[in-house]
């Protein structure tokens, strides 16, 4: 094990700092810069088929439902399709209507999740068809689906999803390229994405550059028992995501929700002891975010937040920078450094961060 792990002290951190490698294989011949598209070949829908898709509906578990949530929102902007995500294990349990020109896509970095397996068999059976977005080849999911995309993020031992959580927003947004380009997506729109696409690796990179800095303000965030994440739009599965890392490896209790809904009910909750991560990308939502961040600053909470540029020290507490890419691709890069936040809280608290308490890697059960 610790030879796999090499001179990584856990196989998250591993995992983490392999992200610009797996991101640039995910890319790896999918570019097409003539066209300004993506080049898909397992897909197995052809472009009549694909112009004829009235909706895209997403199901995966966990951190790979929050990546499918990313997925439907770039899907929707790059295609115009409404798209949408839903936990596969809810989704199978409430007999779905399923509909001839939805394309269902199902997501998973094992392929082996029985309540997704499951979905996927259940709209099959249905007439349902499903594309599936894996890592481990020739997995369950892999074999089932009717066509897809495979991750290439390498073996992922952690039970907390980092690499291969980011490959799948990679592989959505090369699938919300290829869609638009055979729709409405100009090729300057087109080739916006794909050179937006090409320089995720690099910005990884700086990312990891910050650690050090990630690691002191986790030592501060491990201190709480509660934290709050928000976001708006793009940025709210950020939150989600953000705030299920830190509850799976530091049990740290963490609850996500949009900024927008901070009024409807959680403002009652904000207080010095329980801070906010807020996620605040330089996107059309600026404003409303910072407007949020005053709500929390008014309520005595105290705010670390993600951002493009810093709120000021009238807004946040503490603020970890993140490289600007097109704002479609942020969520992307907004998430890598929640990953170093959680993985530096659990270490500092002395937690077993490969084998979180009562979770395994694959749930191959009901
Ligand atoms: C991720 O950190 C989790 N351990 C978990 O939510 C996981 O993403 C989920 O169980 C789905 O797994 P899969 O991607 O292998 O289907």
């Amino acid at each position: 094990e610790s030879y796999e792990r090499g001179e990584h002290r856990h196989f998250m951190i591993k995992e983490i700092r392999e992200q610009p490698a797996a991101v640039a294989r995910a890319l790896t011949g999918r570019l097409d810069t003539r066209f300004h598209t993506a080049h898909l070949g397992g897909l197995n829908l052809d472009p009549r088929e694909a112009r004829a898709v009235r909706r895209v509906k997403i199901i995966g578990c966990g951190s790979a439902y929050y990546a499918g949530q990313i997925g439907a929102q770039l899907i929707e902007e790059l295609t115009r399709i409404p798209a949408d995500a839903e936990p596969a294990s809810e989704f199978r349990y409430r007999n779905p209507v399923v509909s001839p020109d939805t394309l269902y896509v199902a997501v998973s970095q094992s392929g082996e999740t029985y309540d997704t397996l499951t979905a996927v068999q259940e709209l099959q059976r249905k007439g349902g068809r499903v594309l599936g977005l894996v890592n481990v080849v020739g997995s369950a999911i892999a074999r089932q689906c009717d066509g897809g995309i495979y991750l290439h993020a390498g073996p992922e031992q952690s039970v907390a999803s980092t690499k291969a959580y980011t490959s799948m927003t990679v592989a959505f947004a090369l699938l919300a390229l290829y869609l638009g380009r055979i729709r409405d997506l100009s090729p300057d729109a087109g080739r916006r994405i794909a050179n937006g696409l090409k320089a995720l690796p690099g910005q990884i990179e700086r990312i990891l550059a910050q650690e050090d800095r990630i690691k002191e303000v986790a030592g501060a965030l491990a201190e709480y028992r509660s934290a709050f994440f928000v976001g708006r739009v793009r940025g709210y599965p950020v939150a989600r995501e953000g705030a299920q890392k830190l509850k799976e490896i530091s049990y740290i209790h963490a609850e996500a929700y949009p900024g927008s809904e901070l009024k409807h009910g959680p403002l009652a909750l904000i207080c010095p002891e329980r801070p906010t991560v807020a996620i605040v990308p330089d996107d059309e939502l600026l404003a409303k975010n910072l407007t949020t961040l005053g709500e929390i600053r008014a309520r005595h909470g105290r705010i670390l937040a993600v951002a493009h540029t810093a709120p000021g020290p009238a807004l946040a507490d503490d603020v970890i920078l993140v490289p600007k890419n097109e704002p479609e691709l942020d969520p992307i890069l907004l998430s890598v450094p929640l990953q170093l936040l959680a993985y530096h809280a659990a270490l500092a608290l002395g937690h077993d961060i490969d084998k979180p308490r009562n979770l395994a890697k694959s749930v191959t059960v009901e």
